[in-house]
């Protein structure tokens, strides 16, 4: 039986400042003693993005006030702590820095452990902090910046079976939402506008579906929607609520059957492990998304694979998932020096080849 650990996480690599506590003995359940997330969407609002600039100083001025409030709502004092856990990378690399700074900062003056973590490891590890999951399961990471297949076999041990050639589902909700002049950030948008839309009145590409392999593409599909959209505008002089209704559930429909036919791939791969207990993890805001979710549970079902989506707040970017992922490695030896280094890229899988192109949060992985 290991020690009881707690670790102090960080997280910093897109458009979250996040501190969060987390302590965990062997064979309990984690408790997160802390769990605080300061966003930044106001800042870049008029920006139609992100800007790596005002990302990296926002982050720059909140870390300390984040740290702080996380160890208040936990009751602890840094020297309380048995390591310190920061996202090394992947991301935009002003902001991956801020954090990596401050943690060595932490580390140093109060003579901790310090834990430098893959962004995605920490998504990937979440299902084993909320739901205890043994290895090796299969994880779909699905934002607006990330999309891939990871069979997850140890702390270390990834293995990416396929992802996005090019936008990640998130981007591509948005930049629908765009299109079609909805709220953002989108998915929510335009999952609430296709509840009264017919998905079969518009028939979207399902790009690479019959490609062998577990690769991705959404990138087209917004131009498939520009093309519906301009097409009605000519037509009519423009799109009435019913219209774009209908443009959302087409779309929807059409992102859930990629992401349900490619899943259903990765699930022959992953089964091929013999797994005793096998699971689909799901995570990332597009995973909040009810006919995807539904769409993955019925395959999940009728494969006989337990189906796991966590809580939306440990789903999207968060610093729970880096201070786990910090134990985690921990446990199984890592340590980093003062020479820990911020990384824009950081694949999991160190076997693939490199994911192409860059997502609205930097380079992809
Ligand atoms: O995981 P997340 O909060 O941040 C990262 O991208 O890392 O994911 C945000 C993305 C956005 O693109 C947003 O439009 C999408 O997740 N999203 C959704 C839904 N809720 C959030 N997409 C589809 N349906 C939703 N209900
Ligand atoms: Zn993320």
């Amino acid at each position: 039986m290991g020690q009881t650990l707690t670790f102090l996480g960080l997280e910093s690599s897109c458009d979250d400042t996040a501190a969060a506590v987390i302590r965990h003995t062997p064979g309990q359940t984690p408790q997160i003693l802390a769990n605080v997330v300061a966003g930044q969407t106001a800042l870049h609002a008029n920006f139609g993005g992100v800007v790596p600039e005002i990302a990296a100083r926002a982050h720059a001025e909140k870390l300390d006030s984040c740290v702080q409030e996380a160890l208040a709502e936990a009751g602890l004092a840094l020297s309380a702590l048995d390591g310190v856990a920061v996202t090394a990378g992947p991301g935009l690399i002003g902001g991956v820095m801020s954090g990596v700074m401050c943690a060595k900062g932490l580390a140093a003056g109060a003579g901790l452990p310090l834990i430098g973590v893959n962004h995605l490891a920490g998504h990937a590890l979440t299902p084993r902090l909320t739901d205890q999951l043994e290895f090796p399961y299969l994880m779909l990471l699905v934002s607006g910046g990330h999309c891939q297949f990871l069979l997850v076999r140890g702390s270390d041990d990834f293995s990416r079976l396929g992802g996005t050639i090019d936008d990640a589902p998130g981007e591509a909700f948005d930049k629908t939402a765009r299109l079609l002049g909805l709220a953002q950030p989108g998915g929510p948008s335009v999952e609430k506008e296709a509840t009264a839309g017919e998905q079969n009145r518009f028939k979207f590409p399902r790009p690479l579906m019959n490609k062998p392999g577990c690769d991705m593409s959404f990138s087209g599909l917004k131009t498939a929607i520009l093309r519906a959209r301009d097409a009605l505008v000519a037509e009519k002089g423009g799109i009435t609520v019913q219209d774009r209704a209908d443009i959302c559930a087409g779309f929807q429909t059409a992102v859930r059957d990629v992401l349900v036919g490619k899943t259903e791939r990765a699930l022959t791969t992953y089964m091929a492990e013999d797994p005793s207990e096998p699971a689909l993890a799901v995570a990332g805001g597009v995973a909040a998304n009810m006919a995807i979710r539904g769409g993955l549970e019925t395959l999940c079902k009728q494969r006989g694979v337990e189906f796991l989506a966590p809580p939306l707040r440990l789903c999207t970017d968060n610093a729970a998932m880096i201070a786990w992922a910090g134990i985690e490695r921990y446990r199984d030896g890592q340590r980093d020096g003062m020479n820990l280094t911020a990384r824009p890229r950081w694949p999991l899988d160190k076997a693939a080849t490199p994911m192409l192109g860059s997502g609205k949060k930097g380079a992809k992985a």
